[in-house]
């Protein structure tokens, strides 16, 4: 006898259940994160029986007891795990996910709406097939006309893409079961849904259920998952974190929507390292890779470098150079302002004090501006020397040298720590014509086998006391 329906209260963050409405989480505190979902025992036999036909595999595979673990002792000879990779047509895109999209594996893309995720897929499903791979796309939010005239706009014309547009994922596994496509695209999880459970499209036991049976496709049919995801108003992926746990790879596409750029990140991989990024820019042939982005970042810098220095950061293994502006500014307000795009400002506050003790550089009456140009978002501390000397530059209305290039992270008693990747911070600082560089002395060990071409030069900083000096 079919058991009657039972409701619970989900949270929508974390995936908590409840018997009864609540209006704080106690799992992850967040507040009035509780919907009312339907659970049907059906799901319980449905994944029993995906528990029966693992052991039924097992059993094939001649396992000594069903009911037990395979062990396998540490001594014995394992083979190089080989990965199959398909080529996606964006060299950017293919580094990120480590070298290309694995055949089997269940990636997770990540972005704000607008930003692009669409298009991205798309193109890629078109580069996909230009290397005779295949490819489903299913959309939930477009109709076939819709998709169809877009990809033919982005130039994606190839007959080995099939698109659809569909949001039951019993028909799309069916679908995906009998063409055998070697990569699925879903736009998007928040989309799909499973008729069994009553709850709607974009809840937590939705999205964990369809995300769960697509996993298994992945696995068990060895066909590549791309899932598009929705982000929330505070950034994180819609939905439980459990999405993030059980794919191989989150990749998160984001960018200001007043530039033409997108930063695309690793935020997992299982299958190559994480904090990679790629740099795209969208035009009205949608999108295209940047393979120099320090240029592109950079190529705006005015005449006048009062109060600008440049900044050689790491995003994964990349380097990438950007300015960083600031502006003082006196201001008669007893509360002077501290405003910050693209850094921290707690990092600001903190610098505002050590030059104050160290240097005499009283901001106590200045509003204070930082700006990294081009809408970049930098998280590394390893920015502090550049925002210092940029803030010093403007105080004392000097400019700095425009070949110039700072990257070191700053103490509170006023020393410049030393920061990682120096080589390859250095390097590309080279390469695009920078023949300054300000670097923490605790670095000098790392350089010894650098060798610095003619006319260029290294400035060791140990203290922020000597940077005036350099300005
Ligand atoms: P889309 O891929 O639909 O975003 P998402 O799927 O992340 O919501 O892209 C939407 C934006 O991209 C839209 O505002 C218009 C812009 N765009 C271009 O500028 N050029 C193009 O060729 C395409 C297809 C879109
Ligand atoms: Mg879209």
């Amino acid at each position: 006898m079919a058991k009657k329906p039972r409701i619970v209260y989900c949270c929508q963050k974390c995936g908590a259940q409840r018997p009864k409405w609540e209006g704080r989480c106690n799992d992850c505190g967040a507040w009035d994160s509780f919907i009312e979902e339907t659970f049907q025992e059906q799901n319980l036999s449905q994944k029993t029986q995906g528990w029966a036909i693992d052991k039924k595999d097992a059993d094939k595979k001649g396992s000594p007891s069903s009911s037990s673990t395979n062990l396998t002792p540490l001594n014995e000879k394992f083979e190089d795990l080989k990965v199959d990779r398909y080529t996606t047509g964006f060299k950017e895109l293919d580094r990120v996910l480590g070298g290309g999209l694995v055949a089997g594996s269940f990636t997770l893309l990540g972005g704000a709406p607008g930003v692009g995720k669409s298009t991205l897929l798309m193109q890629m499903a078109g580069g996909l097939a230009q290397n005779n791979h295949s490819v489903i796309y299913i959309s939930g939010e477009e109709s076939v006309g819709q998709s169809g005239s877009r990809a033919q706009r982005l130039g994606v014309s190839e007959s080995l893409v099939q698109i659809g547009s569909e949001n039951d994922l019993v028909k799309i596994l069916d679908t995906a079961k009998k063409r055998r496509p070697q990569v699925l695209i879903i736009d998007s999880i928040q989309t799909v849904f499973l008729p069994e459970l009553n709850s709607t499209p974009g809840t937590v036991s939705q999205i964990r259920e369809c995300a769960g049976h697509l996993m298994s496709l992945a696995k068990s049919e060895n066909i590549s998952v791309v899932l598009i995801g929705h982000i929330t108003k505070d950034g994180q992926i819609a939905g439980p974190k459990v999405l993030e746990h059980i794919v191989d790879t989150v990749l998160s596409f984001d960018g200001d929507v007043n530039y033409g750029f997108r930063l695309l990140r690793t935020l997992k991989n299982r299958f190559g390292a994480t904090h990679e990024l790629g740099v795209f820019q969208m035009d009205s042939e949608g999108l295209n890779e940047v393979m120099n982005p320090s240029e592109m970042f950079l190529e705006e810098r005015g005449e006048s470098l009062i109060g600008s220095a440049v900044f050689a950061s790491i995003e994964g293994s990349r380097p990438l150079l950007c300015e960083v502006q600031a502006l003082s500014n006196s201001t008669p307000m007893a509360m002077p302002r501290r405003t910050v795009l693209g850094t921290d400002v707690n990092r600001l506050h903190l610098l505002i004090a050590v030059l104050s003790r160290h240097l005499n550089l009283s901001l106590n009456s200045s509003d204070v501006f930082i700006n990294v140009a081009g809408g970049l978002k930098l998280i590394e501390p390893a920015v502090d020397l550049a925002v210092a000397a940029a803030l010093i530059s403007s105080e004392n209305y000097k400019q700095i040298k425009s070949k110039m290039v700072f990257f070191g992270e700053i103490g509170l008693t006023g020393e410049v720590r030393g920061v990682s990747s120096v080589d390859i911070r250095v390097r590309e600082s080279d390469k695009l014509g920078f023949d300054e560089f300000v670097i923490p002395h605790a670095n000098k060990k790392h350089l010894k086998n650098f060798e610095l071409p003619e006319g260029k030069k290294i400035h060791w900083l140990k203290h922020i006391k000597h940077l005036p000096e350099l300005l």
